[in-house]
């Protein structure tokens, strides 16, 4: 029988936009996840892909850093007639699957165009357009049943926006990407973070480019404060770490914090865990020298994660990544 593959748009952030094909090509290969690229370009923020089915597209925003969400996809174009053409073509081939959906209660449309500013009243007769749809329940802006976004690409440079948008989308909001996950483990709550803390969002970027899964054991030979332990552990590893700065492995450096003059007695790699409910994933962190190795020949780690070289898996696959 013949696979039946759902088309979908992946909305990135644009944020260390060079680490977005690096996680998506990890976290594809974490799940075993089947999937057909659409569009090409890289720095786009919207990617048109094809998954096999909703789970999958599921399983993928279940770990992404990069993405913002996926939309379910029903028309894409590159004019206007074309876009409009597309989509009441895809109402018309769907209409059972789509006659819940149009349906339902309570709905909202948002128009969203990136590169170019409209008002609200041009964002509304953009909705208006669609006037077609046959789209029956109330308009609830605050708590819908059923979202629907509108989006245009204005392409990619503010200082030379084309006449026209490249391309116009149109579907319904499926899946969140984790981005709440950078402001859970943002630096500035953080119990114990030195000079050379990682932000949050390239720490977990890098967790997900080492493929960490639930129960890997995971080790940062420069571990310094641990950023990149938490990452890891918030995403299930077992985390080890080790760090040549005696004074850094027992949080008795310098304060980095302006406000704060010496450090807490309780500031540790552990207090971080800790402090994400990760606590039970804390191995242990040592002083030692990365160039003279203190650890068995037979010792196996899952994951090497590190921000002082490459980024290793032991899945047999590189990472990349500094
Ligand atoms: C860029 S920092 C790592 C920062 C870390 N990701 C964090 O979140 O704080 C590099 C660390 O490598 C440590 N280091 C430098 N040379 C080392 C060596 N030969 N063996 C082990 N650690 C070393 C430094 O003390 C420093 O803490």
């Amino acid at each position: 029988m013949t696979k039946l593959w759902k088309k979908y748009i992946l909305w990135f952030a644009q944020e260390h936009v060079d680490f977005r094909v690096a996680e998506f090509e990890s976290i594809v290969k974490l799940f075993g996840l089947q999937f057909r690229k659409l569009s090409e370009h890289r720095l786009n923020p919207f990617w048109l892909v094809e998954f096999p089915n909703d789970e999958a597209a599921h399983q993928y925003a279940s770990r992404s850093i990069a993405l913002r969400s996926i939309i379910e996809l029903y028309s894409h174009a590159h004019t206007l007639p074309e876009f409009h053409r597309g989509l009441k073509a895809y109402v018309d081939l769907h209409q059972g699957a789509l006659k819940e959906l149009f349906g339902a209660d309570s709905f909202k449309i948002t128009v969203e165009t990136y590169n170019k500013h409209f008002s609200q009243r041009e964002k509304v007769d953009k909705i208006e357009a669609m006037d077609y749809l046959p789209i029956e329940g109330a308009v609830n802006l605050k708590n819908p049943q059923v979202e629907w976004w509108y989006l245009e690409f204005w392409g990619l440079d503010p200082t030379s926006v084309p006449a026209a948008p490249e391309d116009i989308l149109f579907g319904r909001m499926l899946f969140q990407g984790q981005r709440h996950l950078i402001k859970q483990l943002s630096l500035k709550q953080r119990k114990f973070i030195g000079n050379t803390s990682m932000d949050a969002q390239l720490s977990l970027l890098m967790a997900n480019q080492a493929m960490v899964r639930d129960g890997d054991l995971v080790f940062d030979p420069f571990v310094g404060t641990g950023s990149l332990l938490v990452s890891a552990a918030k995403f299930g590893g077992y985390v080890l770490g080790a760090d040549i700065d005696f004074m850094m492995v027992h949080a008795r450096c310098r304060p980095s914090r302006i406000t704060q003059k010496v450090r807490e007695k309780d500031e540790s790699i552990r207090a971080n865990l800790q402090q994400y409910g990760c606590a039970d994933r804390y191995m242990d962190v040592l002083v030692a020298d990365f160039s003279n190795p203190l650890w068995h020949r037979r010792i196996s780690f899952d994951s090497i994660i590190t921000d002082r070289g490459s980024l290793w898996n032991t899945r047999g696959d590189r990472k990349g990544g500094e």
